[in-house]
């Protein structure tokens, strides 16, 4: 071969080579692209093999070309491996890929308890009219759940509810409230009038649990003090709360009640939803009981420093409990705080 048909040779082979392991798609055809452009029966090879017949000058200017179109050549081989070897390692993962996947499991939705949507929806009422939620703690002293309540220590009145003291030395006062009209008391010392707020929170009596009674209970307070509220406002104010948690069907009815924080005092009864008003296991008396009202008592004005001769004012106390009975014509109190979930089920989806 002369070292000009060699160099062409060089070049052809340069281009079918980079040509073939171009075209190779899988490991094994790469190879053999490897032993057709650089084996040993390769045009490339053979021109190798001539290289030692040529003059000196033309072996080194042809070994040079030769030397270049290798490198060349095994530059490629290395690139198209390297790739061909990451396309057959994702095949392998995509072939050996197991779908692990489930159908989802959707999550169990919970819901409110009715206690809580009562109080919820009872506040919103008294909020809609004007009212503010205040709040006052469970653990009271003697002056706020008793004697600025017109109960002095004596009172026969501490006798109507059991309650509850808490062991803390140093303070015989502490008490677990028997009422939240304890916060009547701490709303009125923290402002001047007027006043309108709603209180609900947690109280507590020692009390045997019946169909309609708890020892531990819910209630919320209400207080209106300004010039010039009247018995009318308060009865107004029930009649909105009463037509708003219970329809148009049940009757309500107002008794004369003695509560020594105001005068005159009432208690309001709803119709049972049991017996209607006949009378019955549930309520007794036709009737259930559902809050205790009245107009705010002079001196309890007077001992939270309001002036009874400028200012009157309503004030009631409701069981939340009560509402949740007569609302879900539910026939035992105990029911609501047994946790059984197939009572709370039921609730599922009622906000
Ligand atoms: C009072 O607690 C007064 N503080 C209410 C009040 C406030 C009167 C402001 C005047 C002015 P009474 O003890 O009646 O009153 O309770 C009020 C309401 O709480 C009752 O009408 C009833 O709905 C509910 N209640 C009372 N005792 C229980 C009990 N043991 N279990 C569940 N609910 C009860």
């Amino acid at each position: 071969m002369d070292p000009e048909e060699m160099l062409r040779s060089l070049d052809l082979e340069r281009r079918r080579g980079l040509d073939l392991i171009e075209a190779a798609a899988t490991l094994d055809e790469l190879e053999a692209a490897q032993v057709e452009v650089m084996g040993r029966r390769s045009p490339f090879s053979a021109v190798q093999k001539s290289l030692g017949a040529l003059p000196p000058d033309d072996r080194k200017r042809v070994g040079q070309a030769a030397n270049e179109v290798r490198g060349a050549l095994q530059d490629a081989l290395a690139v198209r491996a390297e790739l061909l070897q990451h396309l057959a390692e994702d095949a392998l993962l995509e072939a050996d890929r197991l779908d692990m996947s489930l159908p989802g499991r959707s999550p169990r939705v919970g819901s409110f308890h009715p206690l809580t949507i009562v109080e919820r929806e009872a506040v919103e009422v008294f909020t809609s009219l004007g009212f503010r939620v205040a709040e006052g703690p469970e653990v009271e002293d003697d002056w706020h759940n008793f004697q600025a309540l017109n109960i002095p220590p004596d009172h026969p009145a501490r006798t109507m509810k059991d309650s509850l003291y808490v062991n803390v030395p140093g303070r015989p006062e502490l008490l677990l409230r028997t009422e939240t009209s304890a916060v009547q008391i701490r709303t009125m010392q923290s402002q001047p009038p007027p006043v309108f707020v709603v209180a609900p929170g947690r109280v507590y009596r020692r009390e045997t649990p019946d169909p309609t009674h708890l020892p531990v209970f819910q209630q919320i307070e209400g207080l209106a003090v300004d010039e010039g509220i009247t018995f009318a406002d308060l009865k107004g104010t029930l009649d909105v709360f009463v037509k708003a948690m219970f329809g148009e069907r049940r009757r309500i009815r107002l008794g004369p009640a003695f509560f020594p924080f105001v005068e005159p005092g009432c208690e309001v009864g709803v119709s049972c939803f049991r017996c209607d008003g006949a009378g019955c296991r549930v309520c007794g008396t036709g009737w259930i009981e559902l809050l205790g009202a009245g107009m705010v008592h002079p001196v309890v004005l007077e001992n939270c420093g309001y002036d009874p001769e400028r200012y009157t004012g309503f004030a009631f106390g409701l069981g939340i409990e009560r509402v949740a009975l007569l609302r879900y014509e539910i026939s035992d109190i105990r029911l609501l705080v047994d946790g059984d979930v197939r009572l709370l089920e039921q609730f599922q989806g009622v906000v």
